[in-house]
C-alpha cells in the first residue's frame, strides 16, 4: 500500500488525457492530485472517474488552473472552487474542506492534510513592495494568466482569498495535530516557502 502524489496533469491536452488513461490499476494505493488537473468540469470528471477506478483513495487539491473562469458556466472565485469541491465529493474523493485522513499505509500512520492556500504576492526581491510586484514583473513581460482568468469573487483581492484561507486553514490544522504526535503531510499547490519555489 503506497502513497503516490501528482500534480499538474493539465489533462485539457489530448497528449496528456492519453498518458493518465494507460496509467495501470493500483487497487491498494493512494494518489494525491495536487492541483492543476484542468481547468473544466468534464475534464475534471474526467480525470476522477479515470483515476478513481484505479486507485484506493483520490485526494485532490485546486491548483490556479482549476480557479480559472474560461468556460461556459462563468464560475468565478469561490463558486467555483466550490463546484470543484462537489464535483469530487460526489464521488469520494478527498478535498480540502473534508476532515484530514489518516495514511494507514507504509512508512507508518500519516496525517495528510489537503490545503487551499493560494497565493498573495510576497514572494518577491525584498525591495519590491507588495503592492508593485505584478507591475515589476510586466515591466519584464511577464504577467501570470491568472492576473486575467482567476478572479476572487466574492473576495476584494487573491490576497483577501488568500489570507482568509491561510486564517482558517491554520485553525483546522492546528486542531487536527494538537491530539497526536502522528507525522503530518502537508498538500497545497502553492509554494509555503520562497525557498522552495523553483520546486513546483
Ligand atoms: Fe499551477
Amino acid at each position: 500500500m503506497k502513497l503516490y502524489a501528482i500534480s499538474d496533469l493539465h489533462v485539457g491536452f489530448e497528449v496528456n488525457r492519453d498518458a493518465l488513461a494507460s496509467i495501470p490499476p493500483h487497487r491498494d494505493d493512494w494518489l494525491i492530485l495536487g492541483g492543476d488537473v484542468c481547468e473544466s468540469e468534464e475534464d475534471l470528471l474526467f480525470a476522477l472517474d479515470v483515476l478513481g477506478s484505479r486507485f484506493a483513495k483520490l485526494i485532490w487539491v485546486p491548483g490556479n488552473h482549476e480557479l480559472w473562469t474560461t468556460h461556459a458556466d462563468g464560475l468565478r472565485g469561490e463558486d467555483k472552487y466550490r463546484r470543484f469541491v462537489s464535483l469530487c465529493t460526489e464521488r469520494g474523493v478527498v478535498t480540502p474542506e473534508d476532515a484530514y485522513p489518516i495514511w494507514p499505509g507504509e512508512g507508518g500512520e500519516h496525517l495528510i492534510a489537503p490545503l487551499f492556500l493560494l497565493y498573495d504576492y510576497t514572494f518577491r526581491p525584498d525591495h519590491i513592495p507588495v503592492n508593485q510586484a505584478v507591475a515589476w514583473a510586466a515591466e519584464s513581460g511577464i504577467q501570470c494568466a491568472d492576473e486575467s482568468l482567476l478572479h476572487p469573487d466574492p473576495f476584494p483581492s487573491r490576497s483577501a482569498w488568500c489570507h482568509a484561507r491561510c486564517e482558517a486553514t491554520a485553525t483546522r490544522l492546528d486542531e487536527a495535530t494538537r491530539h497526536h504526535d502522528r507525522p503530518t503531510v502537508i498538500v497545497n499547490h502553492f509554494p509555503l516557502l520562497h525557498e522552495v519555489r523553483y520546486a513546483v
